[in-house]
């Protein structure tokens, strides 16, 4: 069957496809039918059913005889390691540690948070606690400790895993201090942090409070899986949405079994057994989905990389690991070959390593651009495939479905719907539009398995940032077009998120923060574009009146602030002070046609502008940071 039969199977009885789908997976108990509806627009998968997602992920291939084949490779440049554990090991030490946490405590419905960096023992955490039915949040490691306090307080962990550091090029990054300082900061306290020292820093633990790794380990039973509904979450991951105060995704657990494991064949093209790699982290969901859980419920050999495309030591690291680890499915962001093709325009690099072993590479969690796809065509002579998903979805929504037909790629396009996703381009009022007309991307509900049923503790916010706007659709938050071939184009987020280096972060969020430095009175944070992460972000402050102090040193402190409570990973860098900020006549902030100016490109003077005259102040102070030229 080619990718329109498939599809079309899908639509012509949606619930028989996913009940088939479900046969790949062992159910404790069978679920008596695929879609369950909640009411008022909610809807859930495979409700009834009984599983465990630790047991399709690792005690099955056990069982199954295939034990010693490996499960992790950890390959760390950064640290000079390289490490293989196999599914018996990984069934061992996760059910071992699963004991550990249950003797503590730890139960069904309890949530954990884990704050690691990419060392296997991440994935172990993860696995432990869906073992035990356990909920787990994994907050990225290059959040600072306000925004784990932020997530400590809407979780309300029973525990918390941390690792002692983070190794990042040049610098330790302390987690210990950080989940102190988050701990202090939470009105939530957790009852006991498992604190996994790594030689690079040792950690000091709080008496009473934090327990080792390896110690709290000594004598205890491993646990067996524990068998939970369908619908029971198996995570919260949370992300950036429109305020500073994150979204916490749920996942339920059979939907995300059934829909992980579909998408290994039918887009990854691997079979079990073959090496999938993708370069990410287990903060992100491309983490979650595909670093952890579907490449290991799907029985295929996954990476934990932890370095970076350049640097570490070289922009060779992505073909070294390819070559060396024999990866047939290889997943990446395009800010990651960006950063590779600067360093290495030529390809140079790959041509020292064999690369036969690989079928295709998979970009994701930004915007792909034309030239960077043909530059990874070019130099690696593979197919390049652009996919574009979202934190909310888990998995795919368009894509090239490349293990039941490999479809013509147009560059530019991340190809086709899965099944599951009716895709729609709609207008304003909610009317699907024609081919190669541009409108907001929404998906007619239900949305399929593997995707958020609602968020935690705000069905409220689900409603209101999702399903309210266009009844009877899931609005995606992104804007494009299909065109006359099916081909979906995405051109920008329509509302404040924006994207860095494939991270997604919230200018509200940035705007909350810089509000709160005491000298500030109003501000603006827009995404301008970088050459090397596709957004940067970039801050325009006013002070406060009477405040006389050197715009240099207000700008500094606001730069300091961001690192300091939304984290490095924000990037925040770029930030000015200025008299005004130009607005509409009702005093709306005209971030958009600050972006255009700073972007260079052609804009046409809002017709409700208040005071043109402001819009060249912001272009001079966006020409001493570097931009708006020409
Ligand atoms: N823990 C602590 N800090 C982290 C971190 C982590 N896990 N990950 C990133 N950071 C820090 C970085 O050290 C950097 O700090 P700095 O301001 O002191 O230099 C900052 O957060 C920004 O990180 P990032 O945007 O990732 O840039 P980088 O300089 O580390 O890497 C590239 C630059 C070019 C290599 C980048 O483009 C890249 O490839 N990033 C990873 C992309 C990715 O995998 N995205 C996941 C989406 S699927
Ligand atoms: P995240 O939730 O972090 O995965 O970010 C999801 C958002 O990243 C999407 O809503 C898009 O705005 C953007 N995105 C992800 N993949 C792509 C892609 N292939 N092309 C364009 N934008 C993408």
């Amino acid at each position: 069957m080619g990718y329109q039969d498939v599809y079309q199977s899908w639509k012509s009885d949606p619930e028989g496809f996913w009940m088939q789908a479900a046969e790949a997976i062992d159910w404790d108990e069978k679920p008596s039918k695929a879609l369950f509806e909640v009411g008022d627009n909610l809807y859930e998968w495979f409700a009834d059913g009984k599983t465990n997602t630790c047991w399709n992920a690792v005690d099955r291939h056990v069982e199954a005889g295939r034990g010693g084949q490996v499960a992790i490779i950890y390959d760390s440049p950064i640290t000079g390691t390289v490490h293989k554990i196999t599914y018996s090991e990984l069934r061992n030490r996760v059910a071992r540690l699963a004991g550990a946490l249950r003797a503590k405590g730890i139960e069904k419905g309890d949530r954990v948070i884990i704050y690691m960096p990419m060392v296997p023992e991440a994935l172990e955490a993860m696995l432990a606690c869906s073992r035990l039915g356990a909920i787990h949040s994994v907050v990225f490691g290059g959040f600072a400790a306000s925004e784990l306090a932020v997530r400590i307080d809407d979780a309300k962990p029973k525990a918390i895993i941390a690792a002692s550091c983070g190794v990042e090029p040049g610098r330790v990054v302390h987690y210990k201090p950080l989940l102190d300082g988050a701990i202090e900061q939470a009105t939530h306290a957790p009852d006991f942090c498992v604190i996994f020292q790594r030689e690079q820093e040792v950690a000091h633990l709080e008496e009473g409070r934090d327990v080792d790794w390896h110690g709290f380990q000594y004598g205890v039973e491993p646990a067996e899986c524990v068998p939970v509904e369908g619908n029971h979450p198996a995570y919260i991951l949370y992300t950036s949405g429109t305020t500073g105060a994150p979204k916490g995704v749920i996942r339920h657990t059979g939907g995300h079994l059934v829909a992980l494991n579909w998408s290994m064949k039918n887009i990854y093209n691997v079979d079990p057994g073959d090496v999938f790699w993708a370069a990410s982290d287990v903060g992100w969901v491309v983490g979650h989905s595909y670093i952890c859980y579907a490449p290991l419920i799907h029985g295929n050999t996954t990476i934990v990389f932890e370095g970076k495309p350049i640097g570490t030591p070289d922009a060779g690291t992505f073909w070294r690991i390819i070559s060396e680890h024999n990866v047939r499915s290889f997943f990446t962001a395009p800010t990651a070959f960006r950063a590779v093709k600067r360093d290495d325009p030529q390809g140079e690099f790959v041509r020292k390593y064999d690369l036969s072993c690989l079928k295709a590479i998979y970009l994701a969690g930004e915007r792909a651009d034309p030239d960077t796809i043909e530059w990874a065509m070019n130099v690696t002579s593979k197919p390049v495939y652009d996919h574009w998903w979202q934190t909310e979805t888990g998995w795919t929504i368009a894509g090239m479905p490349a293990g039941i037909e490999a479809l013509p790629v147009k560059i530019g396009s991340p190809s086709v719907p899965m099944p599951g996703y009716d895709v729609q381009i709609l207008d304003e009022a909610g009317h699907p539009m024609k081919a190669g007309e541009l409108g907001a991307i929404a998906v007619k509900l239900p949305l399929p398995p593997g995707t958020l049923p609602t968020l935690w503790n705000a069905e409220d916010r689900f409603r209101k940032s999702y399903l309210s706007h266009f009844p009877g659709y899931y609005e995606t938050g992104d804007a494009g077009m299909i065109d006359e071939d099916g081909y979906l184009y995405i051109m920008a987020r329509t509302d404040d998120v924006i994207n860095v280096a494939g991270h997604r972060l919230s200018t509200g969020g940035m705007e909350e923060v810089l509000a709160g430095h005491p000298d500030v009175a109003e501000c603006a944070v827009i995404g301008v574009t970088d050459q090397l992460k596709g957004q940067l972000p970039m801050g325009f402050v006013c002070l406060t009146k009477g405040v006389n102090r050197p715009h240099e040193e207000v700008a500094k402190e606001c730069v300091k602030l961001v690192r300091d409570k939304i984290g490095p990973v924000a990037a925040f860098k770029l930030c000015a002070v200025v008299d005004r900020l130009p607005k509409t006549r009702s005093g709306k902030i005209l971030r958009a046609t600050m972006v255009k100016i700073a972007d260079g490109e052609a804009f046409k003077l809002p017709a409700t502008i208040d005071d043109p005259a402001i819009l060249d102040e912001i272009k001079l102070a966006l020409q001493d940071m570097g931009y708006a030229k020409g």
